[in-house]
């Protein structure tokens, strides 16, 4: 994927071919500015709005309590992205985007874009950090702070885009009763695994600030019985013993090489033998080609946790050193490009 200017119209077209386009100035002013109107359009209700019925700015005004001109203004720059149409003045969500805007779509990221207002601060800082090497690593916030419920909801929008694909193909045996979800926040891959096998229970150890907005999430959708969160640090506490399984899903781009092969030590200490090792992440080779995906995510993840995106070569040397003999089976995610899921038995 790459992230790029498009001219529209043949003029802007060929200016760009010609290089006669200041690009990372557009790229500069315009990118805080895409961020910044998708941001408000949701944490200002307008898009939730929007998705129960076409409205005027004038409608939207009154029901929200917002200010007519920066409305109509955040409105016009919705339509120019193509996330509403217009007609006589009256707003609707464009039929591309209400799946992913409107809350009540299975495929609703809004939670997830309504967070992404935390990594405004992150960017603000990447000349400082770049000088320094200092992050402010965001997963050492208190238990209570608001952050927590922002990420983990965020990362439920992104989870349940892919959960059902990942269950479906994380294939365990029909006797299963154990799975264990080292970092998995609101659990909802565990749910999905725990729907296909009847006999399944998980444990999803993670942080306090995650794991209790994780309780709540798995609460309200009525699967307390089989998905337990359990407060506590994976690169420290005691992970227990006799899984069937055991999920490791976008948590090492968050550790250390160190602590990797370590965790992945303990993790096949914990396995039954034959138990399944599934890690998911995006390994990538940041430096190479092209991909401004994977660029992006390697220095988000320095940013927000002053680690960085491993390549699909070390993960097999880690996994080596932590005892698992057989190489990993490799399983692409075509709800996620970019994201394999990598499978080991003890
Ligand atoms: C990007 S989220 C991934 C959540 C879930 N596994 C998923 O794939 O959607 C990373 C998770 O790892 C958790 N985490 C980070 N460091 C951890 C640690 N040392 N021990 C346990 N969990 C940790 C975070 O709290 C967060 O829930």
């Amino acid at each position: 994927m790459r992230l790029a200017l498009h001219g529209a119209n043949p003029a802007e077209w060929l200016a760009l071919r010609l290089g006669l386009v200041p690009t990372a100035a557009a790229q500069a002013w315009a990118g805080m500015g895409l961020s910044g109107i998708v941001v408000a359009a949701v944490r200002t209700g307008v898009t939730e709005r929007l998705a129960q019925g076409p409205a005027t700015v004038a409608e939207l005004v009154g029901e929200l309590g917002l200010e007519p001109v920066p409305t109509q203004l955040m409105l016009h720059c919705l339509r120019s992205f193509g996330h509403v149409s217009c007609s006589a003045g009256v707003y609707r969500l464009s039929r591309s985007s209400r799946r992913w805007l409107d809350p009540r779509s299975d495929l609703s990221v809004s939670r997830y874009i309504a967070g992404t207002a935390d990594y405004w601060d992150w960017w603000s800082g990447l000349d400082e950090v770049t000088r320094t090497g200092k992050v402010s690593v965001s997963h050492d916030a208190v238990a209570d702070d608001p952050y927590w419920r922002r990420y983990i909801y965020g990362q439920l929008d992104l989870a349940r885009l892919s959960a059902r694909e990942v269950a479906r193909k994380i294939r365990l045996p029909a006797s299963a009763t154990s799975l264990l979800d080292v970092g998995g926040g609101h659990g909802w891959y565990s749910a999905e695994i725990c729907q296909r096998h009847p006999k399944l229970t998980a444990t999803v150890l993670d942080l306090p600030g995650s794991a209790a907005i994780g309780r709540e999430i798995i609460a309200a959708a009525g699967m307390s019985d089989r998905v337990r969160h359990r407060d506590g640090d994976a690169t420290l506490d005691d992970l227990g013993s006799g899984y069937d399984a055991v999920l490791c899903f976008n948590l090492v781009h968050h550790l250390t090489a160190g602590h990797i092969v370590t965790l992945f030590g303990r993790i096949r200490e914990s396995l039954s033998p034959g138990g399944t090792l599934a890690v998911m992440d995006a390994f990538a080779e940041p430096a190479r080609g092209a991909s401004a995906a994977a660029n992006f995510l390697a220095m988000f993840v320095y940013l927000s946790s002053g680690a960085q995106v491993h390549t699909p070569a070390e993960l097999r040397i880690w996994l080596r050193k932590a005892g698992f003999t057989r190489p990993p089976r490799r399983i692409r995610m075509l709800r996620i490009p970019g994201q394999a899921i990598y499978l080991v038995r003890k």
